[in-house]
Parts: structure tokens; C-alpha cells; sequence
């Protein structure tokens, strides 16, 4: 009668007190054909949280969907990189591939007077990051627009007025493609993750666009794939400082913090 796995602590508990509390319940049929549905998902590689449909960020609740990547808590860093680089008391700041929009709902939560655009080539992103800013209360504080990097900023007249660009971007190559785990490589979108040219397209593309939107010493904050420290350096050209990067809990530099010269 005991479950095949390990749990311990208030949880087994709570988990052992009911089995024995409702030992002769019989369960729905319709009940167990759901639950073995979902463990024959899991057996096959669904991520738990796409079973769920639930992710945490920053303490923050969110949805997620096979449309979104899984927010990671490195990405967390980038949050962290993007308030301390913003000091005005209505901060412009864009989230570019804002996916399930946890950089973005986290930043208004901070930021309530800041405003923020959220941009995703992806149309089902989108709706998802849109829900979960109305989960949140902050609807009013984003502004989600579907298009290729910086380009739907265009109708806003925003060239030199961006205080920060925040972003982590697709950055795995063709070539890693096939070394990521079963969980990622064919549950999560690929639009999320592969990256042309070794994994550099967008950062290639995004810094000169970048240049122009931010104003002089605002701040770009992206996150890198393992390794890319020095070839992401040496795509900021001589019109950027390197202000920091960061490493995540596994000593890996995670975060590149450029400013604009
Ligand atoms: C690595 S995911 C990041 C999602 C989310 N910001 C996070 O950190 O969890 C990258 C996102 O960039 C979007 N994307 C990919 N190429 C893009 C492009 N050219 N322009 C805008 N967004 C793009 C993808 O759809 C995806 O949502």
C-alpha cells in the first residue's frame, strides 16, 4: 500500500495519514486512467512542469506551456543585473524572447513605474506571457509585441531612450543540439533554443540594434550559453563597456552586463 518512492518528513505524513485514512475508497476509474496518462507522459520525457503547467521564478507563480521555454533560475541573475543597472524612477526597459514573460513580470514587480516592452518572435509565447502578467496584476505595466528583435519598437520612437535591454536569447548550436537532455530537446521549442552560427546569431544581430535604442551608458544584460563568455565580448565593439559578468551557482559565467559608451 506504501507508494514505490521515497518520501519523508510532514509530507509523507500527510501522504501515509490519508492512504490510511481512505484505504478502502475506491478510485474513479476515470481518475486513474488521468493519473496513468500523466506518468506515461512523464516515462516519455514531458517535463513536470508542462504536466503541471506550473513554473516558479523568483517567487513568482507562473504558467508554462510547451509554446514556452521552462524558466530557469539562472535566468533569475539577469532580473538581479537588470535592477541594479536602472536607477531612474521611470525606467524604459525592453525584454527581448520574453517566452512565458518571467524576466518581464518579475521586472514590473520590482519596477512598478517602469515601462516595459516584452517582444517574442513567437505568437503562442506570447498569449502565455501575456496571462501571466494578468496573473500578476501587471497588464497595464507591459507592453507585449510579437516580431524579429528589436524591430516592433520601431513604431514607439524609442531610438536612444531605452534605459535597458534585457534578454536570454536562443543560444544552443546545430551541433549541441543533440547532447541536450531528452527533456529539453524535444519538449521544449526549438524557436527558444537553437541559434545559427555556433549559437551567436542573435547576440550578432542584437547588439548593433541595441546600440541604437539604448541611450548613452544604458545598459544591455543577456545571458550566455556554457563557454560563450569571450566570443559574446568580442562581438560589443568599440561603442560598449563591459561592465560585469555574472556567474551562475555552478561557476559558470551566465550573464554578460555591457554598457552602451
Ligand atoms: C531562451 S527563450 C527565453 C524565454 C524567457 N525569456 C526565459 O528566459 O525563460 C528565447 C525566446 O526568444 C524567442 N525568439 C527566438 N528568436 C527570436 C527573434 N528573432 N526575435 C524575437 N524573439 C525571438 C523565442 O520564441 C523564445 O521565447
Amino acid at each position: 500500500m506504501y507508494p514505490p518512492f521515497q518520501i519523508r518528513g510532514r509530507v509523507a505524513l500527510i501522504v501515509y495519514s490519508y492512504l490510511l485514512a481512505h484505504y478502502h475508497d475506491k478510485l474513479d476509474d476515470s481518475v486513474v486512467c488521468s493519473f496513468l496518462a500523466l506518468v506515461q507522459d512523464r516515462s516519455q520525457g514531458k517535463p513536470i512542469q508542462f504536466i503541471t503547467g506550473r513554473q516558479e521564478f523568483r517567487g513568482l507563480e507562473l504558467e508554462v506551456t510547451p509554446d514556452v521555454l521552462i524558466p530557469r533560475p539562472e535566468t533569475e541573475l539577469i532580473v538581479e543585473e537588470a535592477l541594479r543597472c536602472v536607477s531612474t524612477k521611470q525606467p524604459v526597459l525592453v525584454d527581448l524572447g520574453t517566452g512565458s514573460g518571467c524576466i518581464a513580470v518579475a521586472l514590473a514587480v520590482e519596477l512598478p513605474q517602469a515601462r516595459i516592452f516584452a517582444v517574442d518572435l513567437s505568437g503562442p509565447a506570447l498569449e502565455v506571457a501575456k496571462k501571466n502578467a494578468s496573473r500578476h496584476s501587471l497588464s497595464g505595466n507591459i507592453h507585449f509585441l510579437k516580431g524579429d528583435l528589436l524591430s516592433p519598437l520601431q513604431t514607439f520612437n524609442l531610438e536612444e531612450k531605452i534605459d535597458c535591454i534585457v534578454s536570454n536569447p536562443p543560444y544552443v548550436s546545430e551541433n549541441d543540439f543533440p547532447k541536450l537532455q531528452r527533456e529539453v530537446r524535444q519538449w521544449e521549442p526549438k524557436l527558444a533554443l537553437l541559434a545559427a552560427n555556433n549559437g551567436l546569431e542573435i547576440y550578432s544581430r542584437l547588439i548593433p540594434q541595441a546600440r541604437s535604442y539604448l541611450k548613452a551608458g544604458g545598459y544591455l544584460v543577456v545571458e550566455i550559453g556554457f563557454n560563450m563568455r569571450d566570443e559574446v565580448c568580442a562581438l560589443l565593439g568599440p561603442g560598449w563597456q563591459l561592465s560585469r559578468i555574472r556567474e551562475d551557482l555552478n561557476r559558470i559565467p551566465r550573464v554578460v552586463v555591457a554598457q552602451k559608451l
